[in-house]
């Protein structure tokens, strides 16, 4: 029981030139220094996944099996057309059991934050039964980042602090009814 969590930074854009991977590094940088579990990146783009009813692919299972091995998950969001990416989605439609009964925390961004994804995402981890936590982080394209690079303000560490204590409080609480 105290074993330390395994926890996934998933990082949800495979666009060319995506700013998620800087965002999800900072994320992890921040758990890092914490020592309470294993963080982390789990890049999508690393299992080729291909769109769901289009084939196997041992991408699927190698997702599949990454999922199983983690504890909880904080997925780095991005607003596209008012929702998540789509291969986000499409990564999320592709497992079933490995999302159960886990924990989530959301860091976004967008011109608003990327709220309205992050809301999106909200009902789609209610289907998977993954618990998402209520601190949700959100990062402005006009404040958090300068000239194209990633440069968070100072006032976000709180809220990310915040969302990664509950992420590992209820991670914990949800491995005793798996
Ligand atoms: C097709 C498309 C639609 C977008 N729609 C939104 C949107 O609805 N709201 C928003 O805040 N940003 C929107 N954006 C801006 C993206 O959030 C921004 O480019 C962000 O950097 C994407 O994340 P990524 O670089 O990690 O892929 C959109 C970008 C694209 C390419």
């Amino acid at each position: 029981m105290n074993e330390k969590l395994n926890i996934g930074i998933i990082l949800g854009s495979t666009r060319e030139g995506r700013v998620s991977p800087a965002v999800g590094e900072w994320v992890k940088s921040i758990a890092d220094l914490r020592d309470d579990a294993n963080y982390e990146i789990v890049d999508i783009k690393d299992y080729e996944l291909p769109l769901l009813g289009e084939g196997d692919s041992p991408g699927i299972v190698k997702w599949n099996e990454k999922l199983a091995s983690l504890d909880g998950f904080v997925f780095i969001v991005q607003e596209y057309n008012h929702s998540i990416s789509a291969s986000l989605k499409n990564a999320l439609d592709l497992a079933q059991e490995p999302w159960n009964n886990k924990a989530a925390g959301i860091v976004s961004y967008g011109s608003t934050g990327g709220a309205r994804a992050a809301e999106h995402l909200r009902g789609i981890m209610g289907e998977l039964m993954i618990a998402d936590v209520r601190t949700h982080p959100t990062l402005s394209l006009f404040l958090d980042f300068k000239d194209g690079e990633f440069a968070p303000q100072e006032l976000h560490l709180e809220n990310v602090t915040m969302m990664l204590d509950q992420v590992n409080s209820w991670g914990k609480a949800l491995k005793t009814v798996r």
